[in-house]
């Protein structure tokens, strides 16, 4: 085992430089050896009963050093790194000492770093804070964009700007969810508070791909926004990946904000994989749910509905609601989606198409309908005809069942599965 190896390399290095000193071995947080830790944990730093003196690199026989990069703001910064390290403490009575630290992968997939430590037998509590100190450096920053913030994802990925009436489902559908919710920052944070509960509302938006959830949730934060509430986005589709250090980042801000807070949380599935599922549902049974006296409403979605699992959906109080965001069901609500998508291009013919819709996500309409408009203006036209409409979905339709025999073709020649354990794997995308 890699772990194994590492343990040996740093325990020689010990018995060398420190023979008379006794040591314990400990699993140790990647973070320390994470550069962004590295660079912001100061020497100088105090911690508990001790001073931190700074670091040293070593080279080891048995690990090959590599970083790893992602995004912070706008700059890109070396992130997890695997190598060896001293890092220099001196205890508040002057007396100095070293900790051996090593980190490296257990094989070439899984990209989760093991990392290990020989810290002095009675270092043990300034050796947990400085962990603690460099976990703080490494989580994702909270970034503040009109008004909301965002935990994980990219610049430009959720934008609070959809209104509301653009948003294309069942009435009935779309008075449920955002009733609930006004019920909720409404009368219901003081009655949550009459009977001792924490105000903390959990609702769960599941559906197939391109339904309109995202786009639901940036109307619903929209109008957030208007109402003065605080709005918390947490995407976990960016190299960090779909961690629980965001969920908590996210409910630290919430906990402390005590106004109204509307708290997103996308494809929470994922995070309800491997070793973080156990505290999600925490999270959810309300142990370590946020109590902000303002009230927070969560707002998840899913479009794997299948991989929450009964102890989530089956168990009242994980999730108190439960929407389903259906495909277009109806000829009245396609004609409204096309209509919409059409604008001023909306032709009474157009709805010749209407059938073909039944079944299809609100995005699929979209895309009918753009690719007509671009054509019909790129060959000058000016205007779209029936035919040309029920070409685009004609071609839209055969692209998807091409897309689909391209996918089950590939997965046979080893076409990643998500990890198992959160983790991220390579993917060719990553490159
Ligand atoms: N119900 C809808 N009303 C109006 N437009 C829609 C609707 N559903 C989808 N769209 C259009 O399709 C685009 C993609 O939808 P969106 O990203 O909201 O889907 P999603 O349900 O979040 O999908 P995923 O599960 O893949 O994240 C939207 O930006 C919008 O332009
Ligand atoms: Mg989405």
């Amino acid at each position: 085992m890699q772990y194994e190896r590492l343990v040996q390399w740093a325990a020689a290095l010990w018995q060398e430089r420190y023979p008379a000193q006794p040591f314990t071995t400990l699993w140790a947080s990647s973070e320390c050896s994470n550069r962004i830790a590295l660079q912001q944990v100061r020497a100088g730093r105090k911690l508990k009963q001790a001073r931190y003196d700074g670091y040293a690199e070593l080279s080891s026989p048995v690990i090959v050093p590599i970083s790893d990069y992602g995004a912070r703001g706008r700059r890109m910064v070396l992130t997890a790194t695997a190598g060896a390290f001293i890092f220099r403490f001196t205890a508040d009575d002057g007396t100095p000492f070293e900790v051996i630290y090593a980190s490296s992968y257990f094989d070439d997939d899984v990209q989760d770093l093991t990392a290990i430590a020989l810290v002095p037998q009675s270092r043990l509590e300034t050796w947990a804070a400085f962990e603690v100190v460099c976990s703080r450096a490494v989580r994702p920053r909270i970034r503040r964009r009109r008004d909301v913030y965002i935990i994980g994802g990219t610049d430009a990925f959720f934008d609070p700007t959809v209104d509301w009436p653009d948003v294309i489902l069942e009435d009935s559908l779309k008075r449920d969810i955002f009733e609930d919710i006004e019920a909720f920052f409404g009368e219901g944070v003081g009655i949550y508070r009459q009977l001792k509960l924490t105000p903390f509302r959990k609702l769960l938006m599941a559906g197939v791909p391109g339904t309109g959830k995202t786009m639901l949730c940036a109307a619903l934060a929209k109008h957030a926004l208007s109402r003065r509430r605080i709005v918390v986005y947490v995407s976990g589709s960016d190299r960090d990946g779909a961690t629980f250090e965001k969920i908590q980042r996210a409910f630290q801000a919430v906990a402390s904000a005590r106004y109204p807070t509307l708290l997103i949380v996308e494809e929470i599935d994922a995070y309800l994989r491997g070793e973080d599922k156990a505290r999600i549902l925490n999270v959810l049974d309300g142990v370590e749910s946020p109590n902000n006296s303002g009230g927070t409403l969560l707002l998840a979605t899913t479009n794997y509905p299948d991989a929450i699992d009964d102890r989530v959906f089956k168990r009242p109080g994980r999730l108190d609601r439960i929407f389903v965001i259906p495909p277009i069901e109806d000829a009245t609500l396609a004609e409204q989606m096309l209509r919409h998508y059409m604008a001023e291009q909306w032709h009474a013919d157009h709805a010749v198409v209407v059938p073909k819709l039944l079944g299809q996500p609100g995005a699929f309409v979209r895309e009918v309908a753009v690719h007509a408009r671009m054509l019909a203006a790129h060959e000058r036209k000016l205007e779209v005809t029936a035919t040309m409409l029920q070409d685009s979905v004609n071609s839209l339709l055969k692209q998807m069942r091409l897309e689909g025999d391209f996918l089950a073709q590939r997965r046979p020649l080893g076409l990643e599965t998500p990890s198992p354990n959160g983790g991220r794997r390579r993917s060719p995308t990553d490159f």
